[in-house]
């Protein structure tokens, strides 16, 4: 099992480019794939996650071509051109690709099987099993984990369906079903989370009205293919955020821009809760890449000040969290974070685990049903240092490295590998930014 040793660092500068959007390169396979005619796709993430979605694509039966590095061109079959496959499908880590397959898959005249590694089959799939069955999908799990087990050639019908949790993940699986409902399909969100889904369905030619948090889709006659630039995933440029915000003040006085980050906003609920915080960040360069906005984000050594994050941002920050809990350690005073109980249910129990990794190097916390809270110091350095268990979470692994700018001695962070589920190459971008960690085992 790979591990890695992270060096007290002196402080993070320069410029850094993050890899692209997760949630918007899966996407792109999947309605590439039943669109009609080729869709070429730039920007595109070739992480573990995503190559698990290319798979299992290809594995029903569509050709896609890796054209040159982040360049995909996708041959798509049309909505009923997919065919069966008689193993299961096997989706790795991801639970976007298992959730949104299995509403994709709904529609399908075959039968599927979905599986994951040992993480992904510990995870809730009813949330995105019970609306489809209401649609008529007729969706078997294993005491509501997976394997999910699809029986094909079910006729679905459009439904209005309230989401009991904020969750794009069930929010999309509804809505790739009802391409092949009959009648419209209404899903009305809690609270708002992201809308990659709907951005791409109207750029696929779909007739598609989002309103005062309703999403209305009309069943299309088909999808065109279309051309589509992934931007930076800023989930990956938060933990440059968080470092570029803790960092001992450089002696040049420069800081730190991550270059070319997608800033949705449905997706940058961590930029306010960091200016909440008091951090210094700077969006420049606003411009469009296809349907998704796109900037350099110039981040600066600041106090940061501990804050009760606003629940309203919790949606709009939800990956954000493992790197947020390490800015809250560096803040003067208290954090306190609530309504986010969904971080029990990602890659890991990422309020459990954040916390006996935090309290591993000496920082106070406790932590509640639905959040932490967290006392932080915010001079001098604030990690002792030591191992903690990333248990396999990614985001986790990548949080905890950027918390040597203010340890006091090395922090060996254990289970590393599945960092390339959503960012490979993180070692040489965190080096290049100033970082000092080494990948071992
Ligand atoms: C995602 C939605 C979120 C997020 C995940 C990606 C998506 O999950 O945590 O990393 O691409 O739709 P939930 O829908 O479970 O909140």
């Amino acid at each position: 099992m790979s591990h890695y040793v992270v060096q007290p660092a002196t402080g993070v500068a320069g410029a850094v480019r993050v890899p692209g959007d997760k949630s918007i390169s899966h996407r792109t396979l999947m309605l590439g794939s039943i669109a009609e005619g080729i869709t070429e796709v730039s920007g595109f993430l070739e992480s573990e996650d995503c190559l698990a979605t290319m798979r299992a694509m290809r594995a029903l039966g569509v050709t896609i071509e890796q054209a040159g590095p982040h360049q995909v061109r996708v041959h798509g079959v049309g909505m009923h051109g997919l065919h069966g496959t008689n193993h299961a499908l096997d989706l790795g880590n991801s639970g976007t690709a298992m959730r949104l397959m299995t509403g994709l898959l709904s529609g399908q005249g075959f039968d599927s099987e979905l599986v994951g590694d040992s993480s992904l089959m510990k995870r809730p799939m009813e949330r995105a099993a019970g609306p489809l069955r209401l649609m008529g999908a007729k969706i078997e799990t294993q005491g509501g984990k997976p394997p999910v087990r699809i029986s094909g050639g079910a006729q679905l019908t459009g439904i209005r369906f309230e989401l009991p949790v904020a969750s794009a993940q069930v929010k999309s699986a509804v809505l790739l079903a009802g391409l092949y409902a009959r009648g419209a399909t209404t899903v009305i969100e809690p609270a708002v989370t992201r809308d990659h889904t709907e951005r791409m369905l109207l750029g696929f030619g779909c007739s598609l009205h989002a309103n005062a948090g309703e999403v209305r889709l009309e069943p299309p006659a088909r999808l065109q293919a279309c051309s589509l630039e992934v931007p930076g995933d800023f989930s990956s440029s938060a933990f440059f955020l968080v470092a570029g915000s803790i960092s001992p003040v450089p002696a040049h006085g420069a800081g730190l821009t991550i270059k070319g980050v997608g800033i949705n906003p449905t997706r940058t609920g961590l930029l306010d809760i960091l200016a909440l915080m008091g951090a210094d960040l700077r969006i420049l360069g606003h411009r469009s890449a296809g349907a998704e906005p796109v900037a350099d984000i110039e981040v600066h050594p600041a106090r940061l000040k501990g804050i009760h994050v606003p629940e309203h941002l919790v949606p709009l920050s939800i990956d954000e969290f493992p790197a947020l809990f390490v800015a809250a350690a560096c803040a003067e005073g208290e954090t306190l974070v609530t309504g986010a109980e969904e971080l029990r249910v990602k890659e890991s129990d990422r309020i459990q685990v954040m916390a006996d990794g935090l309290r591993a190097m000496g920082v106070t916390c406790e932590v509640l049903p639905d959040g932490m809270r967290i006392q932080g110091r915010p001079d001098g350095t604030v990690f002792s240092g030591g191992t903690v268990d990333s248990h396999g979470d990614h985001r986790i692994a990548m949080a905890f490295a950027v918390a040597s700018l203010r340890a006091a001695a090395p922090i060996k962070i254990l289970d590393v590998a599945n960092v390339a589920t959503s960012f490979p190459g993180f070692v040489a971008v965190a080096r290049g930014s100033g970082l000092s960690l080494a990948e071992q085992g």
